[in-house]
């Protein structure tokens, strides 16, 4: 045999013993490489006589079509034999048990807000938004609350700068202003949002949330107002009878004012509204001022409308039996776990509106 024969039959048993890409890597270069020995037989064609030189060259490019021709049909095998290996490491056992999976509850302030928002967008109103950082005009001047009235006490406001221009909004009211510096008349809004008092016990966070309502048009009167709040309740409680007063009161941006207070009771310690004679103030609200109108460039002869801050805190509590204000802040996963809301299991009230 050959020499050139006898490597084919040598490196034909080499590859069929080979069963990795390493192997079959250092095989190729030994025969097709630089100098490799396919590569070197090559080199020796020059050097036969003119009789052999062409025997010799079709003999060896046979070989050497032969070779890389079970090169590649190694090379697939391998690959495919990688493949299966690796498939049957990676295989999934579906009768392992779940991991445990814990969804995310809705705060009930955020539950309430949209429960709030969706109510009220069924009667007209849409929503605005304010900053919490104010400034002194918004919050107070533009409201037409005096210099020296006690809400601008720093006992009560938290100011951001030395000269007291900057600060947190002490309510929602600011909203009133911006909108309607922002636009033209009517108005029809709700502004829900953060607000803040340097306070703190049972019933006092120094950050809580109000729900603003502000409705200006032509002809608009206290029976609107009147109206509008008592829908409102009754939808929010889901009550078909609903106790509720308005008590005179005084905000320097309202005139005449009211304040309002629920009729509820406490059966087996759980708060029944509409029901029993005990009272409870759940909002101020009354005739926005003329000098509000002007502050916010609307003419108060031709325009006059209502204005309503409520507490949302306290209507989340009382709608979901929650006793201590200071436990909606304080990030308790368990509180949440109890009070919070599932995403996919809303209230019947719930209308659709976007979260
Ligand atoms: N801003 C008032 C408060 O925080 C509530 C209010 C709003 C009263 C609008 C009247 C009209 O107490």
């Amino acid at each position: 045999m050959s020499e050139i024969e006898k490597l084919k039959s040598q490196y034909l048993d080499k590859l069929d013993k080979c069963s990795s890409t390493d192997d079959l890597n250092k095989i190729k270069s030994e025969l097709f490489g630089k100098n490799g020995l396919i590569t070197n037989q090559f080199k020796f064609i020059a050097t036969k006589n003119e009789n052999e030189k062409k025997n010799f060259a079709i003999k060896l490019n046979d070989i050497k079509i032969i070779l890389q021709e079970k090169l590649n049909l190694v090379n697939k095998k391998i690959e495919i034999e990688e493949i299966n290996k690796k498939l049957s490491n990676e295989k999934i056992d579906v009768t392992l048990p779940e991991r445990s999976f814990k969804q995310g509850k809705i705060h009930p302030i955020s539950q309430v807000i949209d429960e709030i928002s969706s109510i009220f967008s069924e009667i007209g109103f849409s929503v605005a938004e304010g900053p919490d950082v104010e400034n002194e005009y918004n919050n107070f001047t533009a409201l037409n609350t005096p210099q020296n009235h006690p809400a601008r006490d720093m006992h009560d406001t938290f100011y951001l700068s030395e000269d007291k221009n900057l600060l947190l909004r002490t309510h929602t009211s600011p909203v009133q202003i911006r909108t309607m510096l922002k636009g033209k008349p009517p108005f029809k809004i709700i502004a829900p949002g953060r607000t803040y008092r340097c306070d703190s016990d049972q019933t006092h966070t120094p950050m809580f949330h109000q729900l603003e309502g502000l409705h200006i048009d032509k002809d608009i009167n206290m029976g609107h107002l009147k109206g509008c709040l008592n829908y409102f309740i009754k939808e929010f409680f889901e009550v078909k009878k609903l106790k509720m007063r308005f008590r005179p009161s005084h905000f320097p941006f309202t005139e005449p004012s009211a304040e309002v207070d629920i009729g509820y009771d406490l059966k087996d310690g759980k708060i029944v509204i509409g029901e029993g004679n005990k009272w409870l103030e759940i909002l101020g609200c009354g005739m926005v001022h003329p000098n509000v109108l002007i502050n916010s460039k609307v003419d108060p002869s031709k325009y006059q409308g209502f204005a309503f801050g409520i507490g949302i805190d306290r209507l989340a509590m009382l709608k979901y039996g929650i006793k201590d204000l200071r436990s909606f802040f304080e990030s308790n996963y368990k509180w949440l776990n109890h009070y919070g809301f599932d995403p996919v299991d809303v209230p019947t009230n719930y209308r659709g509106l976007s979260r």
